[in-house]
């Protein structure tokens, strides 16, 4: 992670948006293979052939080792899963996480979708934890400060029932898949955490990991995939976005968002 916070100009910007836009779509074709008998790696082939095929680069793989386009993770899997043989069934819900560059700039989103038919729990862990976005996102404006974002995810989330992970955090983007400012999804205790003041051009990522019990996790044996420790049900939601005079803008939007 780089140390300090890069604004970016006009013409970076304009890089981070047609990135964004790739990558967004990618989240797009994501979705779309998430359905019952598809194997994780299968999900994982169709978005990297898109963006391959879209004149970009995936930047998940090789980043620290990382050997698939895509992060796949599959119910108690919070982020990190690696694609695998494993075949999605119905009641499943499935989480994509993925980053792509062009031109030197990387996009970051994610989401979390079911397989078919799934539990009322899954289906409002997935509703709330897209929705906790939006809530921070109301605080990423100029005039407030990065941990404001993270207290509106927690509070909207707590109130739904559910808890927020707090060992991985949002982050800063730009050249770099991972820049500061650190963006957590909590409101950290005083001091623990730099919390520096929003600035128009900078570019950051929100992404709450919710889960549907405790928010304790681990990482399990393959040294990647990040499961919730009490195996209760967890999604994600991601976008880069953009500081402006006004209200955000949403770099990775898709029509499907
Ligand atoms: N896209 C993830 C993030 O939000 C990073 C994926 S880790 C990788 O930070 F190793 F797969 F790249
Ligand atoms: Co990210």
């Amino acid at each position: 992670m780089s140390e300090s916070i890069t604004i970016k100009s006009p013409r970076e910007i304009e890089r981070m948006r047609e990135t964004c836009k790739i990558t967004a779509a990618a989240r797009s074709i994501g979705r779309q293979a998430v359905k019952d008998g598809m194997t994780t790696r299968q999900i994982d082939r169709a978005v990297h052939e898109f963006i391959v095929k879209s004149g970009a680069h995936p930047s998940c793989l090789g980043y620290e080792g990382f050997p698939a386009a895509t992060c796949v993770s599959v119910n108690d899997e919070v982020i990190h899963g690696i694609p695998g043989k494993r075949i999605v069934r119905s009641g499943d819900i499935v989480s994509i996480d993925l980053c792509s560059d062009i031109h030197g700039f990387v996009g970051d989103c994610a989401g979390t979708y079911p397989v078919g038919e799934v539990s009322e729990e899954a289906k409002k862990l997935i509703e709330v934890t897209r929705q906790a976005f939006f809530e921070g996102i109301k605080f990423a404006k100029v005039g407030y400060r990065v941990h404001d974002i993270g207290e509106a995810v927690q509070d909207y989330v707590e109130s739904h029932g559910f808890s927020v992970v707090r060992d991985y955090v949002g982050h800063g983007i730009g050249r770099g898949m991972h820049e500061a400012p650190e963006v957590p999804n909590y409101r950290p205790q005083r001091g623990y955490m730099p919390n520096p003041r929003l600035v128009k051009g900078m570019t950051i990522c929100i992404e709450p990991m919710v889960c549907a019990g405790d928010y304790k996790v681990k990482v399990l044996r393959d040294g990647w995939t990040v499961v919730t420790a009490d195996h209760s049900l967890a999604a994600h939601y991601e976008n880069t976005i953009l500081i402006t005079d006004g209200e955000a803008e949403i770099l990775t939007m898709a029509e499907d968002i």
